[in-house]
């Protein structure tokens, strides 16, 4: 029987909320619905234990992991999977660079750190990446942050032999994919494209952060969707969406005779859902990487990120 992976999350927010009642609710259905990849290298979805949890907030350190994901302002909805207590009580995170050390030591045992704590903060992305490091664990940074960007980061990983996946996942089934896809297929079909946009509405606390300092997600974003022509509206935050995020895409272009083509698409999803689903892939091929001794970026990881190594910052 293969060794399940063992995961400290960085972030007791929704999309730990998403992942960690996602994998109970798989291993306890059986169910394959809304799984890209029911195996990674030997990997189920089950295969996963989360071992340690960093948090800042006093509703969630102390407490057991799975009462801490169901705290506010986390919103995703309870899936039914039982969660009977985790025996993970979750531990204070740190805030900058002197308590690295600290988080190092409380990494032993974790093979893989999904750092999941806010966008636009990147000096705590690079103390808790430092821990890792030191720990002679994997990174995946889900955060708009760049650290796999950062060449001397991504080159201290590699001489560590330590995986290292991001920037910025890209969700499941989000506006990024579908964007980029709907732009391709336009090209493919020989149609010019004249402009666009993305409008994205929600109601998350990762929404609110994000549209009161949008930063580093913008350009992840542009990343992303692979085109300079599109525009970004910037995010807006309603708090009566929940976990639901809309999101409105406009394509215009020309076709034969250069007549006008016209594309309006509505999309509605559960925003931490689309993280979980390429969180729970990331997961497994840092881990199956780590095991077989590939330290630094993985290509085979590009689709589920937005701002790989190389993409503009
Ligand atoms: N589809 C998606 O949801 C999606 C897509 C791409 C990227 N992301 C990114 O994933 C990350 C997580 O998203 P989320 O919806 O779970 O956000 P969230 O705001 O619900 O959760 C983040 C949690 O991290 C905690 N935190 C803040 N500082 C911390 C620290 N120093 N140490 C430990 N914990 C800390 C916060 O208190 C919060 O509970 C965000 O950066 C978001 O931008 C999300």
């Amino acid at each position: 029987m293969i060794d399940k992976v063992r995961v400290a999350v960085v972030g007791v927010g929704n999309n730990t909320s998403a992942l960690v009642q996602g994998i109970a609710f798989y291993r306890e259905t059986g169910s394959e619905v809304g799984l890209s990849r029911p195996q990674v290298a030997g990997l189920g979805v089950g295969d996963i234990d989360v071992v340690t949890a960093f948090a800042l907030s006093a509703d969630k350190v102390g407490r057991d992991l799975h009462e801490a994901i169901f705290q506010p302002p986390n919103n995703f909805p309870r899936l039914g999977a039982s969660l009977p207590p985790s025996g993970v009580t979750v531990q204070r995170g740190l805030v900058d660079m002197a308590e690295a050390p600290r988080v190092a030591s409380a990494l032993d045992g974790a093979e893989v750190v999904l750092y999941s704590a806010p966008s636009g903060r990147t000096g705590t992305a690079r103390a808790y990446a430092a821990a890792a490091l030191e720990a002679g664990v994997a990174f995946i940074n889900t955060t708009s942050d760049s650290i796999a960007r950062d060449p001397e980061m991504l080159r201290r990983f590699e001489e560590a032999g330590l995986p290292l996946l991001g920037d910025d996942l890209a969700s499941q089934f989000g506006t990024s994919v579908l964007h980029r896809t709907l732009l391709r297929l336009l090209a493919e079909r020989g149609l010019t494209l004249v402009s666009s946009y993305q409008v994205n509405l929600g109601g998350t606390e990762d929404f609110r952060n994000l549209a009161e300092n949008p930063n580093t997600k913008k350009q992840s974003k542009l990343n992303a969707v692979g085109s300079d022509v599109v525009q970004m509206a910037p995010l807006g935050y309603l708090p009566q969406l929940g976990s639901e995020k809309i999101a409105h895409l406009n394509i215009e272009a020309r076709g034969w005779g250069e007549t006008s083509v016209s594309l309006d698409v509505k999309l509605k999803v559960h925003d931490p859902s689309g993280a979980a689903g390429v969180n729970i892939d990331l997961i497994r091929l840092a881990a199956d990487a780590l095991r077989s001794g590939r330290g630094g970026y993985l290509s085979e990881a590009a689709s589920l990120l937005k701002s790989p190594p190389g993409t503009p910052v």
